[in-house]
Order: C-alpha cells, then structure tokens, then sequence
C-alpha cells in the first residue's frame, strides 16, 4: 500500500477537514466461471485501480460521485450499472502528499453477461484512452509453475491501496481459499 492508508469509517470521515474524497468500485460476476470475471483497470498513470474516483461539489452523495465516475470511465448507462449504498465496504484516509485522500470501496455484483455488456461499452466511454487505458481482468488462477495468474498479477504497481481493496475483495467474496491468497501474494514478493 502506498504509505499511511487508515481505516476510517464512513461517518468519521466526513468530518475531516481537508480531505478530498475518492470513490471505486470493484465489479465482479459470481463464480464458478473459468473466465476470471473479476474487474480492474489500466490507468492512464501506468497502474492499476479500480473504476471510479474524485468525489466534486457536483454530486449529492459518495454514490452519485461514483455512478458519475463510473459512466465517465465505463460509458454505461445507469440501468446496466448503479451502485448504492448497499455496496459500500470500507473507507481509508491518507495524508501523504500531494493532497489527502478518503478513499472509499465498493463492491457489485453483476451477472456475466451484465459484466460482460460493461467491458465491450467501455471502449466508447468518454474517458476511455484519457484516463483509462482499458478494462481488465483480474487472473483468479495460479499456473502450474505458481507463479503465473495471480502471483504475476500482483507484481503490476497499483494506485492508492487498490491492491489491498483487491485482496479484500477476494477474501471477504471467498473467491479464493486463504492458502492460495498468501500463496499469491508471498509469491509475487519473492
Ligand atoms: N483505485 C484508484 N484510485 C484510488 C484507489 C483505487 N482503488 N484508491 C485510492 N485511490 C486514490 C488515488 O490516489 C487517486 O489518485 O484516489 C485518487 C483519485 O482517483 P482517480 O480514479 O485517479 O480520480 P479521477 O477523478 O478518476 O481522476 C482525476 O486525476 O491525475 C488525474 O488527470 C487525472 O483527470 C484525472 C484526475
Ligand atoms: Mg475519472
Ligand atoms: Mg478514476
């Protein structure tokens, strides 16, 4: 994780002052699917995140900012994709430079195809070559050799703390087995 990422809840970090906030999502479909269905993207910065982002005076509530973000960097309409309150998981404040942050995380469920409509309307989304490089899926297998898959996926440098929001994510989805997650992970470090 980029350094000094704290747990904050939802209501607490309202009340910081000076903190802008961030929202992102995860969008995934339910296994057993052999095909990965399970949702990041390439930035325009090189790293991988989640879809989402910068909350403005524009937007209601954390949600309207990311159902904003979300058509941005997706092009979807909101009858294919909104995410509610429902979804939020979990909120962390940063105060490293250059400015704080409260990033806050979301978890959707979709079915394949929904996931599937998403990743091909993307391609025409405003922010799409912008912001965004394209939509991609996250490996949730290991290779015979251990290191391919997953292991390799986690050596990619991420944005903020989205690699723990991907950890997160598989843990509390039980997508994977505890021992396969610190395989991934203690492998992706040697
Ligand atoms: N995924 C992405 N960003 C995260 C995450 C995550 N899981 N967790 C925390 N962040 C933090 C990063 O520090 C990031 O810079 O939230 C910040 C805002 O998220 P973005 O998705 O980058 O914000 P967005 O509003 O989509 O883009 C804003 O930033 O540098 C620019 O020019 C770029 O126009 C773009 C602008
Ligand atoms: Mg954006
Ligand atoms: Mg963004």
């Amino acid at each position: 994780m980029e350094p000094g990422y704290r747990s904050v809840s939802r209501r607490d970090s309202r009340s910081l002052v000076g903190y802008k906030h961030a929202c992102h999502a995860m969008l995934h479909a339910p296994l057993p699917s052999s095909l990965s269905p399970f949702q990041m993207q390439m930035r325009f910065d090189g790293k991988i995140g989640f879809p989402g982002g910068f909350v403005d005076i524009r937007d209601h509530s954390l949600e309207d900012g990311l159902n904003r973000e979300l058509a941005e960097e997706l092009g979807c309409d909101q009858k294919l994709l909104c995410v509610t309150e429902s979804d939020y998981r979990s909120s962390h404040a940063t105060d490293a430079m250059p400015q704080k942050v409260v990033a806050h995380f979301y978890i959707k469920q979709l079915s394949l195809a929904d996931l599937h409509r998403i990743e091909v309307a993307a391609v025409h989304a405003k922010d799409h070559g912008r912001e965004v490089m394209g939509t991609i899926r996250v490996p949730l297998y290991t290779l015979r050799d251990g290191f391919g898959g997953l292991p390799a996926f986690l050596t990619n440098t991420f944005i903020g703390n989205a690699k723990e929001q991907l950890i997160y994510a598989l843990r509390t989805l039980k997508l994977l087995s505890e021992e396969a997650i610190q395989t991934a992970i203690s492998a992706g470090q040697e």
